[in-house]
């Protein structure tokens, strides 16, 4: 149990359900969502119990009714579903989530589309889960909302007696890129309906109340709290963490995957197929690696892991077959009979394949354009005893991880510099930055994070003292 118990039941809001149903020919099965934002969400509302509202998005979802206990082996927490219709799905998040602010929030305006449909849906699938929490929330509530796709939840919420909170798990802009999105005002009022607003960087929270500024609210830079009306809405940094033990207390069964491996090094990379992780850039790189270093050749493998994403999105669809073009151009080239240079998969990956990876890798590279944090950063730092890791300066994650070989995802030769000091690392400097990231990824964790956020957001609740002196 964490230690900072909130007093009230918490309601937690996402889009992305952490257990779907799925029927398959052994009858229905439950399964757990792989995803970051999801796993560290459940390893929280394990500790907390509550409910946690959100799209039911497999077809077998609501076979026994909208509620159901979870997670399935030994519930603890309910999950209470919201059906979205194929208009709904293909509007509000494929369309305005996923193509206009995803796109937007990761500065790549150009692919970002500006549609009014979109937006119509996007407001009503936000009515339907703000709904969805009216049904389950009671007055003592503390309802939880996160990420991009719900940024209105909270105004519709706001005229209760619930105390509020969003988690903005993506980057957040500056004014320049925030303000191209029509619909800036009615996004940012939304979020102004919560009495706490996270982020996981320093930088995305400036941010936020220099957009703040332009929009003509006032704000209060050194408490880090913007007016709104007669309320003051915090805005705080809670950098996520992950579940420590859950990666340390496996055990090591890399040998059989590492034997099947030719060469001394294998470098790793694992992503949701998304434009923003920055994986073409990084196929460039290991190319020009091995151009330039030629003595590594047969000796080093780039094991490339890219998990489907948002297959129905036209953007993700086109990055699979430019992913597919540039791994097959590479290893046409530089293959020989018993050496590929990149093994690439286009496969989801269970937990334990996930960490018997991390654990043959003796380099993890972690490129995104721009990424909210990046959690597969400290999962590797977790699962192994040593290692190097090549990190993005664009990822959340390089704000604490200082000690990785940090790297800008727009510079190939960057990266390429970056691949050839990992892997010619001398041992003694690779165990000191390897140690002190381990430090870090230890101590804040995921309690620790949720333990931060929540007694922040308990103290908004506490009465200010009566000022001494007065009559
Ligand atoms: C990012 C978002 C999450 C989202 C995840 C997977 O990490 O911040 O909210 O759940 O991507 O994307 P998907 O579209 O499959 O939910």
């Amino acid at each position: 149990m964490t230690a900072v118990k909130l007093p009230g039941e918490l309601v937690l809001v996402t889009n992305r359900e952490p257990y779907s149903h799925e029927r398959t020919s052994k009858g229905i099965i439950c399964r757990k969502r792989v995803g970051g934002v999801v796993s560290a969400l459940d390893s929280t509302m394990r500790k907390t119990g509550g409910t946690w509202v959100a799209w039911g998005s497999s077809k077998a979802d609501f076979e026994n009714g909208d509620v159901v206990k979870v997670p399935c082996s030994s519930p603890c927490y309910t999950l209470k579903r919201v059906k979205l219709s194929e208009k709904e799905r293909e509007f509000y998040y494929r369309g305005f989530s996923n193509r206009t602010l995803w796109p937007v929030f990761h500065l790549f305006t150009e692919k970002a589309i500006f549609n009014t449909q979109f937006w119509k849906m996007y407001v009503k699938a936000n009515t339907k889960f703000a709904k969805a929490v009216m049904d389950v929330a009671t007055d003592d509530s503390f309802v939880w909302v996160h990420d991009y796709h719900l940024s209105l939840v909270p105004s519709m919420i706001q005229n209760t007696a619930h105390k509020i909170a969003f988690f903005w798990h993506i980057p957040w802009v500056s004014w320049n890129t925030f303000s191209k999105i029509p619909w800036r005002d009615e996004i940012f009022n939304g979020l102004l309906g919560s009495d706490l607003i996270g982020f996981h960087t320093k930088y995305y929270a400036q941010n936020f109340l220099e957009c703040a500024e332009q929009l003509g609210f006032q704000v209060n830079k050194k408490q880090s709290i913007v007016h709104h009306g007669d309320r003051d809405v915090k805005i705080g940094v809670f950098p996520v963490g992950i579940d420590y033990q859950q990666f340390t207390s496996v055990k090591n069964r890399s040998h059989t995957l590492r034997s099947k491996i030719k060469g001394e090094k294998i470098i790793f990379g694992i992503d949701r197929l998304d434009y923003t992780k920055g994986i073409l850039e990084r196929m460039l790189a290991f190319k020009q690696f091995i151009e330039k270093n030629p003595q590594w050749k047969g000796k080093i493998t780039l094991v490339q892991v890219a998990t489907p994403s948002r297959t129905k999105v036209e953007e993700y669809r086109t990055m699979k077959h430019e992913l597919d073009e540039s791994v097959g151009c590479i290893n046409g080239e530089y293959s020989t009979v018993d050496w590929t240079p990149i093994k690439y998969f286009y496969q989801p990956v269970s937990f334990d394949n996930l960490v018997k990876y991390y654990k043959m890798a003796d380099v993890i590279l972690v490129t995104p354009i721009m990424d909210g944090m990046n959690l597969v950063v400290k999962e590797y730092i977790a699962a192994k005893d040593t290692g190097v890791v090549i990190l993005s300066e664009f990822a959340g994650a390089a704000e604490e991880l200082k000690e990785a070989i940090i790297v800008n995802p727009y510079d190939i030769n960057a990266i390429a510099e970056g691949i050839k000091e990992a892997v010619e690392m001398p041992e003694d400097e690779k165990k000191k930055r390897f140690m002190a990231l381990k430090g870090k990824v230890r101590q804040k964790d995921i309690n620790w994070w949720m333990e931060k956020f929540f007694s922040e957001w308990q103290k908004l609740y506490i009465p200010a003292h009566p000022e001494s002196g007065s009559a």
